[in-house]
């Protein structure tokens, strides 16, 4: 078999990065994401299993123009969509390092398993966790909350649920989290089999935080309809308007009630290194489980989420097996033990090289830059009188709304979509939208240390050229 030797892989790899490094360098004027054509999106799914081997030098012309042209948008300035962040270019190199070694990172004595260690160690001190806590690296945040999650349901079954299942609990357990509560907790909830009719939605208050008073009043009355409240699973950042939840309060209930304090950090956990936010974490460290994402706030390519468990022991015992094909190089637990994945990434690489190159220092000034885009943007849609801001974060999501004068209250939700659809398929700038009060909003987040003022110019002058078309058209029809 002709696999590629040396040499032949040496001047892929060449043409490789440079493929990516002129990539990065087009990103400031480039477009942020544009539709892929249906010529090329045939030429993507529609090919037949190849019989024989192609040049790959060729498959690089195709990778050059089918993928690498029509990416989902995110490492581009101008991308303000839900919460998907620019790569730092010494992540991209460290998820290029670790498919080359390709090793399972599920433990035993090699290198991966000490860079997840020192990787761990930096993210819960960067969290301001305590250190006896037990971390994983795990696909995103949605597995990070199911991970956590799985803990909790071990712990507050007292065990029972690993071998005899939910039917063996006494009461249902109940689940609380906000009305702004990411839908991953929801599937979470679904997939442990506890039931989405057992995860209690608890309204807002008016700064769209977890209203307290209200998880007190459904708390008491589960507790008095006789079911089980285990866990409260709170957001130090909310995806949709980036508030934070009062954390210290709700450790103090969950203390009080015994039940487990969960954080979803998925998007806001590393905003605590914002200098504008850091006071706003307080009672972080008293979770029992955080999910955080350094796919979102640490810049590290997808996928790269984090579980982080305050009792390592309660971790290992809701996951370990370790079959009798599994027991040598065991002088310490393996990370395997702590999780659902058997054979694993070495997705610790990435985060450990970004981690050393911007130091604690970079990581502080870039999302602190994020939260002050947010501030700028806020600032630009004031001195705009065509624009409302309906919710500026505390974090880095600014949720506004195109309101010319003269048009309709009725049709204002139909205008955002579509000067959001417009924006986005003119290629300038790639946004979404949100409800918030039952209104629809335009919402932008920034993730994005490459984001400069102009590029919120761009933004904002795109969607009012598109809201001057749609209403034209409007009026024409
Ligand atoms: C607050 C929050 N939690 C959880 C998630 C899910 O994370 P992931 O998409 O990495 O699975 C997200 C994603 O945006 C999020 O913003």
């Amino acid at each position: 078999m002709d696999v590629l030797n040396p040499e032949q892989f040496r001047a892929l790899g060449y043409r490789a990065i440079d493929m990516i490094a002129q990539q990065l360098a087009d990103l400031a004027d480039g477009p942020t994401r544009r539709p892929v054509p249906l010529d090329v999106r045939h030429s993507l799914e529609d090919q037949p299993i190849p019989e024989t081997g192609a040049d790959p030098f060729d498959l690089l012309d195709r990778v050059q123009n089918e993928v690498l042209a029509y990416p989902m948008g995110n490492p581009s300035p101008r991308f303000f969509a839900w919460v998907n962040s620019t790569p730092t270019p010494i992540g991209i190199l460290g998820d290029l390092f670790a498919a080359a070694m390709s090793p399972s990172a599920a433990g035993g004595d090699q290198a991966a398993t000490y860079v997840e260690r020192a990787a761990l160690t930096w993210v819960k001190d960067m969290l301001g966790f305590p250190q006896e806590a037990q971390g994983l690296f795990v696909s995103g945040g949605s597995k990070a909350n199911l991970t956590c999650l799985a803990v909790m349901r071990h712990v507050m079954s007292e065990g029972k649920v690993r071998a005899d299942g939910m039917a063996s609990i006494d009461a249902p357990m109940i689940v609380y989290t906000s009305a702004h509560g990411h839908s991953c907790i929801e599937k979470a909830i679904s997939a442990l089999g506890i039931g989405s009719k057992n995860l209690r939605i608890i309204p807002v208050d008016s700064q769209h935080r977890m209203d307290v008073e209200k998880l007190r009043e459904a708390i008491a009355a589960d507790r008095a309809a006789g079911l089980h409240p285990v866990c409260v699973a709170a957001s130090a950042g909310t995806t949709n308007t980036g508030a934070i939840d009062q954390l210290d309060v709700i450790a103090d209930l969950c203390e009080a009630e015994n039940m487990w304090f969960h954080i979803d950090g998925a998007y806001g956990g590393f905003g605590i290194l914002a200098e504008q936010t850091e006071g706003m974490y307080k009672g972080m460290n008293r979770a029992d489980s955080i999910a955080v994402d350094p796919h979102k706030w640490l810049y590290i390519p997808v996928e790269c989420g984090c579980a982080i468990v305050r009792h390592a022991e309660a971790m290992r015992a809701t996951f370990s097996l370790v079959p009798a094909y599994l027991q040598e190089d065991r002088a310490e637990p393996w990370f395997s033990e702590y999780g659902l994945q058997q054979t694993r990434g070495f997705r610790a690489l990435k985060v450990w090289l970004s981690i050393q190159h911007y130091g604690l220092d970079g990581y502080r000034k870039m999302i602190t830059q994020d939260i002050n885009t947010a501030y700028e943007l806020r600032r630009k849609l004031f001195a705009r009188s065509d624009y409302e801001v309906v919710t500026a974060g505390p974090l880095s999501v600014t949720c506004f709304r195109y309101v010319p004068a003269g048009v309709p209250e009725e049709q204002l939700d139909d205008l955002q979509r579509q000067i959001v659809a417009w924006t986005n398929a003119s290629a300038r700038a790639f946004i979404t939208t949100t409800m918030i009060d039952g209104k629809t909003v335009v919402r932008a987040c920034h993730v994005n240390f490459r984001t400069t003022s102009a590029d919120l110019d761009v933004l904002l002058d795109t969607l009012t050229e598109a809201g001057q078309l749609v209403l034209q058209g409007a009026q024409q029809a």
